[in-house]
């Protein structure tokens, strides 16, 4: 893979597509990298400043894939630590090597199923939570497999520091329908005014790998952030 190439298919379910299994942890060959963090390793409860060796703020992508966000905005704010969670093990490890090769050490990515990590991590450790461009899921009888759900967003919501936020950006209209009245059932988190974009300068400009395609494709797309109010 490239840093260009939007190959990425997901939602792909055959054998051979490295998708985590919990039931099968030693179906695959344990990797020694220092971005990568195999999910046998983390234990029960996911100790941040243990795996980056320091307790600065942490910010989460759920569904990193390629890692274009997770470079771009750990070279943005270095005082920040960035932890991906990509539940196809080879965009996990390839989105690890990527940002290892620019030198960032404030980054760390775990292959694995989103919901079952965030059930790991203590209350309040998380600045900010992103989730871009999700898997949609198309088919209504489908829609069940959404990462987006009213369990995960209740998980969000403990995980998430007191005025922490919550960033969702999707090219799919009823998908955002989804979040928007999803979010209706959490008066804990109040709505923000739509986030920024700005005008790519270069390849690499975008927010995720998703985005350039889709941007460059000409499609609408839904941003949102919502900010966690204090307990
Ligand atoms: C459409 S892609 C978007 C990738 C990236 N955020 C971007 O915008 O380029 C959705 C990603 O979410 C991952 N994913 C889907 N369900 C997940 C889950 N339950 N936990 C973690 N990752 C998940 C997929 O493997 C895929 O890489």
């Amino acid at each position: 893979m490239t840093d260009s190439d939007d190959t990425m298919v997901s939602h792909n379910t055959g054998p051979d597509d490295g998708i985590v299994n919990p039931d099968n942890p030693v179906g695959y060959q344990r990797k020694t990298h220092p971005l990568f963090i195999e999910p046998e390793t983390i234990g029960t409860t996911v100790d941040f400043q243990a795996i980056f060796g320091n307790d600065h703020p942490v910010e989460l992508e759920v569904g990193s894939g390629k890692a274009l966000f997770l470079r771009n905005a750990a070279k943005e704010r270095p005082d920040h630590n960035f932890y991906g969670i990509e539940i196809v093990r080879k965009y996990a490890f390839h989105g690890a090597d990527r940002v290892k090769n620019l030198g960032l050490t404030n980054v760390k990515i775990m292959p694995g199923d989103a919901l079952s990590f965030l059930k790991k991590v203590p209350d309040r450790n998380i600045v900010t939570a992103h989730l871009y461009y999700p898997d949609p899921w198309w088919k209504r009888k489908h829609h069940k497999r959404r990462v987006f759900t009213t369990e995960f967003v209740s998980d969000i919501r403990r995980v998430l520091v007191d005025n922490g936020q919550f960033l969702i950006v999707t090219d799919v209209a009823d998908y955002f329908e989804h979040v928007q009245l999803l979010m209706t059932e959490f008066p804990e988190f109040q709505r923000q005014p739509e986030p920024e974009s700005h005008e790519p300068e270069h390849d690499l400009d975008y927010l995720t790998n998703f985005e350039r395609k889709f941007r460059q494709e000409g499609r609408p797309i839904y941003r949102v952030a919502y900010l966690r109010q204090p307990r």
